[in-house]
């Protein structure tokens, strides 16, 4: 992989954009050895983030973030990302993170896991490591398994634990409205009532026809769905009529695609035009829900942003696609979404 250009000596301090995720698709195919769930799933970033500033000290690491229900402790996964990267790369030096959150907390839009990798990249530069996405791959994997797919971004097939990579060569273009339903949902817990009602699913293939189909447009998004959906409500069956209000105020005003994120609690519509995504977020407030607005990020746009925020010359230091099979890219063949 080609090495980022080293920072200027007096490069002390980066400010950052951690993207949130949505899934677009997520299947359940069963429970691994290591007791985590075999998972497909396609993960896509969007424009809503959290700021991330990172800041080097001779010693000692800090983390600070302005909302109530992120630790300030080693439980804080961005602390521990900069802690995991002190320990591989035998650092000494320190480092300062001020998270100010905008991604909602406990909504399965992935704002940990998107901080941690956010720190990986930007400690990998301003400690002047020069591991790179690839090389911190293995690093993000200990840390959650979402964190490598923010090292790459864009629209991607994740497997295994979702933690295997594989960015699409089409990319999911379009508007999403999120709906933060304000109620944190344990993403353990989610996976432990899947387990209740899992039945083997191997052949499940809905994500496969997906990236390789030649389904276009409204049609191509119709046969994503979500696995975690149902024991996410049974996790929280208070949330069961607001999500059911949700869906239909977003299929009546033209989604595309209208599921949970993740393991929850947010709940998403994709809109392939930008005006109906502003009725869908019209209506929805009308209904007294708390709607953000935000638009995917592309691989090419989210490699252009971390280009940009690292101050690297070139926009190839994520999701290099040629060297790493955590970066291969797969589903050449007739991605549907709008590249
Ligand atoms: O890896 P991470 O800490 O983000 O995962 C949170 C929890 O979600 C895990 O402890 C596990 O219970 C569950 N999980 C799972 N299978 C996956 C991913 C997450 O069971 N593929």
């Amino acid at each position: 992989m080609e090495r980022t250009v080293k920072p200027p000596a007096r490069a002390r301090a980066l400010r950052v954009r951690a993207c949130a995720k949505i899934n677009l698709g997520l299947e359940v195919l069963g429970v691994r050895r290591d007791g985590y769930h075999e998972l497909r799933t396609l993960f896509q970033t969007i424009d809503l983030h959290d700021d991330v500033v990172i800041r080097t000290r001779p010693r000692g690491l800090v983390v600070r973030c302005d909302h109530p229900g992120v630790p300030g402790d080693e439980h804080n996964l961005a602390l521990r990302a900069a802690l995991e990267l002190q320990r591989h790369a035998g650092i000494a030096r320190g480092a300062e993170i001020a998270i100010t959150k905008r991604i909602p907390v406990g909504g399965g839009l992935g704002g940990g896991s998107s901080d941690a990798a956010a720190v990986l990249l930007a400690l990998d530069r301003l400690w002047g490591v020069g591991l790179g996405p690839a090389g911190l791959h293995p690093l993000a994997r200990r840390l959650g398994a979402d964190v490598p797919f923010f090292l790459v971004g864009g629209t991607a097939l994740g497997l295994a634990r979702g933690d295997e990579v594989y960015p699409l060569h089409r990319q999911v273009r379009g508007h999403t409205v999120v709906i933060d339903l304000g109620r944190p949902v344990s993403t353990p817990a989610v996976f432990a009532r899947v387990d209740q009602s899992l039945t083997p699913r191997e052949n499940s293939n809905r994500i496969f026809r997906f990236v390789s189909s030649d389904l276009e447009g409204l049609r191509a998004f119709s046969i994503l769905a979500n696995d975690l959906e149902r024991a996410a409500l049974e996790e929280a069956p208070d949330l069961t009529d607001q999500v059911g209000r949700i869906r239909g105020i977003l299929i009546q005003e033209g989604a595309a695609l209208a599921s949970l994120s993740g393991s929850g609690s947010a709940f998403f519509g994709l809109f392939d035009d930008g005006r109906r995504a502003q009725g869908a977020q019209s209506a929805l407030r009308a209904a007294g829900f708390s709607v953000l607005r935000a638009q995917t990020v592309s691989l090419n746009q989210y490699r252009r942003m971390w280009a940009r925020s690292l101050g690297t010359r070139r926009a190839r230091g994520l999701g290099n696609q040629s060297r790493s099979r955590h970066h291969g890219n797969h589903g050449r063949q007739g991605h549907p979404g709008r590249g």
